[in-house]
């Protein structure tokens, strides 16, 4: 799941990747390199480690100098990560940078092997450099066709030809691409906010379309060879929704923009009090219809579904499963014309989602995608698009995303509720009406940041903690476990409240910090009763529950209290403070916090 770019203009083309690919290493950051025409010679720089890395590797040997090239930030699929698999990959002639996975590069390499080609690399993208060179005959589109007609897998690709200086070709297959057109310059990039400081103006690129670049021009056309005219797209999200916005890392910033997100994805579905899906095709008669729901995604987004199963199942009414696309879609569920399968998605690009959408709708399922990225693959394959309006989200760890799907959970539910006669008109309005006000109340909740952050302090030297919560809690629980283990690599774990004791109690120690959440008010009395078993084991109890909860004061260590709202919107405020308490907990141990080791912000291989 790397980035790629590409430029092509009249200035220092050098300056133009390097920003660019600063706004791609969200996607991956085990290596960087470029390409530039330098004097009509196709010269590359490259290096294992991150872009600051290479940066300085350009400053102390050569930055090249010229007006085209291409650039990547790699996530290794294929080959560990070194100097040798950094990209671009090809020869003086040609050269290659490549996001996705090349299925079939074993076979291709025997066969390039075979005619005498050398292999320098572990990766499958040079068997791409390779065979674009074994079939090149003068004719770049000519020559990416017959390539295309071999390759099986995924693949945005940019490519340097040294016979056509100033040109940059691009094509894509199940790995986004996009062309930004600007004044005498043109770009090309994984994704948009790799342009936004120089152009908002782009062309989304379709599966097998091939791109030729030239400063004034931008040809887009099938692999027969016909021109293909596009829509020319405008960026909503200008450079600074990009960029940090002062805050220390993105972050904060992203769990600071979450009661902006939240008004953004809300108030557009909303009509005169009642929630209002219209505008995503979704009527009220075909939300009656469905036998079953299945919601499928993956980490975080997967969290946001459980939580969204414990409401559409309370208060709806409707069967719902909830599971993780890598497990689901190799187990040959049981789907029918009948049934709603929901896919989650921050990106859009997850491969496992993708995939499970396209069993969904090979078994003739309704599709329903909720997804923050506009344009991705998985928006645009499925029936019904449900946008969530986050914004762009940098950091690698999931905070604002994952609250504006709770959000569509919601609506999705009291639409669903009302439409199966579950819930009256009034019901259905006082309950969008409190969903309304929820960003105010997590405005309010910011405030406890610094609380969390003495929690934080607390935990910092644990090697494992518990996350411990009922019903609704647990599934938010979910998603705190993971969100501290991602960035802070402290090791822990979800686990029902009641289910403890039959196992993972023996766990308990006083070293073993535990967070409990206890936000609902049916199952307060059961969960505290659980807390007092971890402490009576000498665990360090902090919990979370409502400002008016009522409990017994030797029972916990510390506690958090957070504005009171219905039990059903509990989790989608309760998840501040775990941010919270991950971000500082990562921040107090010196690790990297928007970037944490092995993990890359999409991932579009499985
Ligand atoms: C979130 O903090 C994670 N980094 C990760 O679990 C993420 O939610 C998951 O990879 C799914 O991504 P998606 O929403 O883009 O499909
Ligand atoms: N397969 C390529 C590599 O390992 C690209 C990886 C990716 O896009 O994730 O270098």
């Amino acid at each position: 799941m790397c980035g790629i770019v590409g430029y092509v203009g009249k200035k220092d083309s050098v300056e133009i990747l390097l920003n660019s690919l600063a706004k791609l290493e969200y996607r991956g950051y085990d290596s960087a390199g470029i390409a530039v025409f330098d004097e009509g010679k196709i010269v590359v720089e490259k290096t294992k480690g991150r872009l600051a890395d290479l940066g300085e590797k350009l400053e102390k040997t050569y930055r090249p100098k010229g007006t085209c090239g291409i650039g990547h930030t790699r996530w290794a699929t294929h080959g560990e990560p070194s100097d040798i698999n950094s990209h671009p990959h090809g020869n003086e002639k040609i050269t290659v940078v490549h996001n996705g996975i090349i299925e079939n590069y074993n076979k291709i390499k025997t066969f390039l092997v075979e005619k005498g080609y050398v292999f320098e690399s572990e990766t499958d993208t040079e068997t791409v450099a390779k065979l674009l060179d074994y079939y090149y005959n003068g004719n770049p589109f000519e020559t990416i066709v017959k390539v295309l007609k071999e390759i099986e897998g995924s693949y945005g690709l940019g490519i340097m030809f040294a016979d056509f200086p100033e040109k940059i070709f691009a094509v894509r297959k199940d790995s986004p691409l996009i062309v930004g057109v600007g004044e005498g310059e043109n770009f090309i990039a994984s994704d948009v906010p790799a342009i936004l400081k120089y152009t908002r103006n782009y062309y989304l690129i379709e599966q097998n379309e091939i791109v030729t670049l030239s400063k004034d021009e931008v040809v887009i056309q099938d692999i027969h060879g016909d021109i293909i005219k596009k829509e020319l797209k405008v960026a909503d999200w200008d450079e600074e929704s990009a960029e940090k916005g002062g805050f220390e890392h993105f972050m904060l910033k992203e769990i600071h923009e979450q009661p902006t997100a939240l008004k953004t994805t809300i108030m557009p579905r909303v009509l005169n009090g009642m929630p209002f899906l219209e505008e995503c095709g979704i009527t009220t008669d075909m939300l009656k219809l469905y036998n079953k729901i299945f919601i499928v995604a993956c980490g975080t987004a997967m969290h946001a579904g459980m939580v969204g199963k414990y409401l559409i199942e309370r208060i709806a009414r409707v069967d719902v499963t909830v599971d993780i696309a890598s497990e689901f879609r190799y187990r040959n569920p049981i789907i029918s014309s009948k049934d709603l399968v929901i896919l989650i998605s921050q990106s859009g690009e997850t491969a496992d989602t993708k995939a499970v959408l396209r069993l969904a709708k090979e078994h003739r399922a309704t599709t329903l995608s909720i997804v923050n990225v506009k344009g991705s693959s998985i928006a645009r394959e499925s029936d019904f698009v449900i946008y969530t309006h986050a914004g762009p989200e940098i950091s690698v760890a999931s905070t604002k995303a994952y609250t504006v799907q709770l959000s569509i959970m919601y609506l999705l539910t009291f639409q669903l509720a009302y439409a199966r006669g579950k819930i009256t008109e009034e019901e259905c309005r006082e309950y969008t009406r409190k969903l309304v006000e929820l960003p105010d109340i997590i405005t309010d909740v910011l405030e406890i940041k610094d609380k969390c952050q003495y929690a934080a302090s607390k935990l910092v030297n644990a090697d494992s903690l518990l996350y411990i919560g009922r019903g609704l809690d647990y599934a938010l629980s979910m998603e705190g476990s993971l969100k501290l283990k991602e960035i802070s690599y402290i090791h822990s774990e979800s686990y029902a409240a009641g289910e403890l004791k039959h196992g993972t109690i023996s766990l308990v120690t006083e070293h073993m910090p535990v967070i409990a959440v206890a936000t609902q008010d049916d199952l307060f009395e059961k969960t505290i009763s659980n807390v007092k078993e971890v402490k009576a084991r000498g665990a360090y109890v902090l919990m979370i529950c409502k400002e008016n909860a009522d409990y017994d004061n030797d029972a916990v260590d510390f506690v958090i209290k957070i504005p009171a709202a219905d039990n059903i919107f509990m989790p989608i405020i309760t998840a501040v403070p775990l941010q919270f308490i991950a971000y500082y907990t990562s921040v107090l141990k010196g690790c990297d916090v928007d970037k944490p080791r092995n993990l890359a912000k999409s991932v579009t291989v499985e």
